[in-house]
């Protein structure tokens, strides 16, 4: 099967940032939201990234334009999805919200098509029993920010078949990622580990073992992280952290108890980067 058009469905952080690998691979995309504010938000941090390769050299304005033209922002699913070869689900992540795009989405995409999931951590199992093509549904994870992130974790739902498989695989090479393929499991392998070590800084913050500074510069220095816990939860944003933990504790009991003061933020709707507030503040930056 050849893959031609690809549908991306939500355009935030991680959503704008697959569209951008796709269509710098050369395939068509299109971008889908609910509302304009996130469609046109997405296709700003596309023009963002891709403006600052341009100002650095490594592609040229020409280029720039041509992967632009190839993404197609609209608010409109049929239109986004109605010759899709694959769809690329990245919306909010509440199991019952994915199952209901889903479920749509049978009603509105050709036969062949592929539905892959960018959930951080759900069972993949679950969301391809709502439609009616469970061997063609597979676990897409891919890293945040997305055009710099080398990793996509492929995750096999109970009924992917071998087939889908290779084709995720394959996928993931031409737009540019190192594949590796885990086990359904909750949080899979990546998230498993690094949401539990973020949500156990939030529980160090808490106690007052170190400052939030303390806490990131120690694993920056001692670890060689690239950036400390904290700052990575405010980039991935706390409320997609909390969602992950959820579903960690959930499933696998009490060591994965979501930290209180993540909790706290959440509520208090400091997400991080993207609301200008998190563990630290970027509103004046
Ligand atoms: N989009 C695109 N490119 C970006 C970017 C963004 N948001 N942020 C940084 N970059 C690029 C920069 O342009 C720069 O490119 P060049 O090498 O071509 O100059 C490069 O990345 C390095 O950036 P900087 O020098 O500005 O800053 P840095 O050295 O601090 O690196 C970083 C930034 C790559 C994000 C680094 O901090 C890092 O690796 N952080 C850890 C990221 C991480 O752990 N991601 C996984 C999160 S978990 C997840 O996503 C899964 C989930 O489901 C929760």
């Amino acid at each position: 099967m050849e893959i031609r058009n690809i549908c991306v469905l939500g355009a935030g952080l991680m959503g704008n940032g697959i569209a951008q690998v796709c269509a710098q691979a050369g395939y068509q995309v299109s971008l889908r939201d609910i509302e304009q504010r996130f469609v046109d938000n997405g296709m700003n941090m596309i023009r963002k990234n891709l403006g600052r390769d341009v100002e650095k050299g490594k592609k040229t304005q020409g280029e720039m334009d041509s992967i632009l033209s190839r993404i197609k922002p609209t608010l409109d699913l049929k239109d986004a999805a109605g010759d899709a070869d694959v769809v690329v689900e990245v919306v909010i992540e509440i199991m019952e919200v994915k199952r209901k795009v889903f479920t749509e989405l049978e009603g509105i995409v050709p036969a062949h098509c592929l539905f892959f999931s960018n959930t951080s951590g759900l069972s993949i199992t679950e969301m391809a029993a709502a439609t009616k093509r469970p061997d063609r549904f597979i676990g897409t994870h891919f890293f945040n920010p997305v055009p710099v992130m080398r990793l996509l974790e492929i995750i096999r739902g109970y009924q992917t078949s071998d087939e889908t498989l290779e084709i995720a695989k394959e996928w993931g090479k031409k737009i540019g990622k190192e594949v590796i393929v885990v086990k359904e499991a909750p949080a899979f392998a990546v998230n498993r580990l690094l949401c539990s070590m973020i949500n156990e800084a939030f529980y160090a913050l808490d106690e007052g073992i170190a400052s939030a500074e303390d806490i990131d510069k120690g694993m920056v220095l001692g670890c060689n992280h690239p950036i400390g816990p904290l700052a990575l939860a405010d980039m991935v944003g706390n409320d997609t952290l909390l969602h992950v933990m959820e579903g960690l504790y959930r499933e696998l009991g009490d060591k994965y108890r979501p930290a209180p003061l993540l909790r706290k933020l959440v509520r208090a709707g400091c997400y991080g980067r993207k609301t200008g507030k998190g563990v630290y503040d970027y509103s004046k930056k």
